[in-house]
């Protein structure tokens, strides 16, 4: 004859095994990234994509256009013009740097070091 008790604490361990996924996923210990869109806008500065892959160099040719040719033309969304500005453009839409930009930087691990200088929009909700 078998041994019960074995055959069952085996059993037990491999149904484990191979669920672990699933629980490991629902216990929320894997934390994605879940950047909030606070705007009632439809759409940002430039197609989605091109922002999710490029807005670091966006920001920099847009500081590089102000700066240093003094070019503040303003850019249009949906009809609305918008400043070509860290703090007054992203920031107007895109309200919590903590709801917003840290959700992604804090999962890739990257800190901007742009808030050093420039204001960084008062949390409100
Ligand atoms: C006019 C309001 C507005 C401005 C100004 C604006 N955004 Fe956006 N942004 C949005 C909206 C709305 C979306 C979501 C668009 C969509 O879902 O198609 C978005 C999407 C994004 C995304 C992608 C988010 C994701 O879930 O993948 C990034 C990154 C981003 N914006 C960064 C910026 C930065 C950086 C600036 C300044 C250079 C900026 N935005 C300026 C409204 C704005
Ligand atoms: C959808 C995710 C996402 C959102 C939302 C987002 N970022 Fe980023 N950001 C990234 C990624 C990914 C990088 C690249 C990190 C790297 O290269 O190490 C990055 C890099 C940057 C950099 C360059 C950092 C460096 O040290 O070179 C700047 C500046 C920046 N983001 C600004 C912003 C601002 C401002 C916002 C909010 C308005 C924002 N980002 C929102 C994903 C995001
Ligand atoms: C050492 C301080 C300092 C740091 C760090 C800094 N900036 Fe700036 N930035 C300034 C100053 C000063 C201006 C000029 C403000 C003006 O004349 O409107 C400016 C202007 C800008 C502008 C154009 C106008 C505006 O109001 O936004 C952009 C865009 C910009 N910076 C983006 C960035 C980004 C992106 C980073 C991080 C990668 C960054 N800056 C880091 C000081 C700084």
């Amino acid at each position: 004859m078998y041994d019960k008790g074995k055959v069952l604490t085996g059993l037990a361990i491999f149904v484990i095994i191979v669920t672990f996924p699933i629980w490991y996923n629902a216990s929320g210990s894997e934390h994605y990234p879940n950047p909030k869109i606070l705007t009632k806008v439809k759409d940002c500065v430039m197609p989605l994509a091109y922002m999710r892959s490029s807005h670091m160099k966006l920001l920099v040719d847009w500081r590089d256009e102000v700066l240093r040719d003094g070019n503040r033309t303003k850019v249009t969304v949906d009809g609305v013009k918008y400043q070509r500005s860290l703090q007054d453009g992203c920031m107007y839409c895109h309200k919590s740097k903590t709801k917003f930009c840290d959700e992604c930087h804090k999962y890739v691990g990257t800190e901007p070091y742009c808030w050093d200088c420039h204001f960084v929009p008062k949390e409100t909700d």
